[in-house]
This record gives structure tokens, sequence and C-alpha cells, in this order.
């Protein structure tokens, strides 16, 4: 039911189904981003900042370069903190004639999906940017058409804990004209 920018949907759904399955795409990620992790670090950072936004600046070093790291420091204690051993995942990307928020939307309307079978899910958005340049082997692998826009992980399962209420949360701004 999810509208898109125009008809016919552009967006494509990659589903892994299954604890194992989930644990390999993760692993084959976190060597993508290993490979990757070079271009995050100080020197390279240094170099490229004449280019950049500060805002893009501080993301990669504050954010993206340390993520890397626990993700590779929590692998060694066999421990999953990319999909968080979740026993499905979905990838919703779209092709480059898409609204690049088409594949955000489905995504949003599948947690509503999943929230309605009492699934548990989380976005996850650190497979898109990561996909965006390079990642060659993993798009072969897993059948992502590489001229694909980036888009966002949904990882599902059965919830460890019910929640009474929600979370009321407010906007970062409200501006009236
Ligand atoms: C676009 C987007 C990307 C996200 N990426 C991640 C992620 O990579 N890893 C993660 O653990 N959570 C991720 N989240 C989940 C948020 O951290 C989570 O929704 C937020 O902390 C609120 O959670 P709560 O409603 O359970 O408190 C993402 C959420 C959104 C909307």
């Amino acid at each position: 039911m999810a509208p898109m920018g125009i008809p016919p949907s552009d967006v494509e759904v990659l589903v892994i189904n299954g604890k194992e399955k989930v644990r390999e795409f993760s692993d084959d990620m976190l060597e993508h981003m290993k490979s990757q992790k070079w271009i995050f670090s100080k020197p390279a950072l240094l170099l490229m900042r004449p280019f950049m936004k500060r805002e893009e600046y501080e993301v990669l070093d504050k954010f993206m370069y340390p993520a890397i790291e626990i993700f590779e420091e929590m692998r060694k204690e066999d421990t999953d903190y990319l999909l968080y051993g979740a026993s499905l995942a979905m990838y919703f990307h779209a092709s480059p004639y898409a609204d690049p928020a088409d594949p955000f939307i489905t995504a949003t309307y599948a947690m509503l999906a999943a929230e309605t079978l009492d699934l548990g899910s989380c976005m996850i958005g650190t497979i898109g940017p990561m996909l965006k340049n390079g990642g060659k082997k993993v798009k072969e692998k897993y059948g992502i058409n590489p001229r694909n826009q980036p888009g966002i992980m949904i990882i599902f399962g059965y919830p460890a804990v019910k929640y009474r209420r929600a979370i009321r949360r407010n906007l970062a701004k409200i501006h009236y004209f």
C-alpha cells in the first residue's frame, strides 16, 4: 500500500530469511566496511576535509569510523552488532529513476505491517551508505543492481519485551509561517 513518487513502483527488496543467512550478510557487509575503513580514517579525512562540508566530516569522523571499530570488536566476541542476530532482514532500495524517498516509505510501511503481526523491527541505516560506493562483491552475491540508489534495511524478530506504551517524541523544530 506504500505510495511512490511515480507509479509503478521502482522499489526492490532483498529478503534475507533466516538467522544464518542474516549473519552471512552481516559478515559480508563487515568485510566490505573493513575494506573501506581507511577512507574514514583521520589521515584520509584530513586530506579530503577541504572538499567536504563540516557536517559530512563530523559524521564520518565521529560516527562512521568508531561504529565500524565497534562492529569489528564485537564480532571478535561473536556478537553481531550490525544486525543484532535478527532472524529476518529486508533491504529496500530503488532504481536510479525512483524518488530517493520511495524505499524509505516502503520500508516504513513494512515496519507497520510487522507491528500488526506482533513482530519487532528496527531500521538499519548503515547498510545503504556503505553500499553507495563500491561493494561490488556484496551487490553481485545478493543481486543488488549496482546502479540502484542506496536504501534502508529493516531487521525483524520476535520481541523479547512488551512495551506498555510508546515514548512520545517531539520534532527538532516547528516553524509556523
Ligand atoms: C533512518 C534510520 C536508521 C537507523 N539506523 C540504525 C542502525 O543502523 N542501528 C541501530 O541500532 N538502530 C538504527 N535505527 C534505530 C533508531 O536508533 C531507533 O529507531 C531509535 O533509537 C528509537 O528507538 P526506540 O523507539 O526503540 O526508542 C535507525 C532508525 C532510523 C529511522
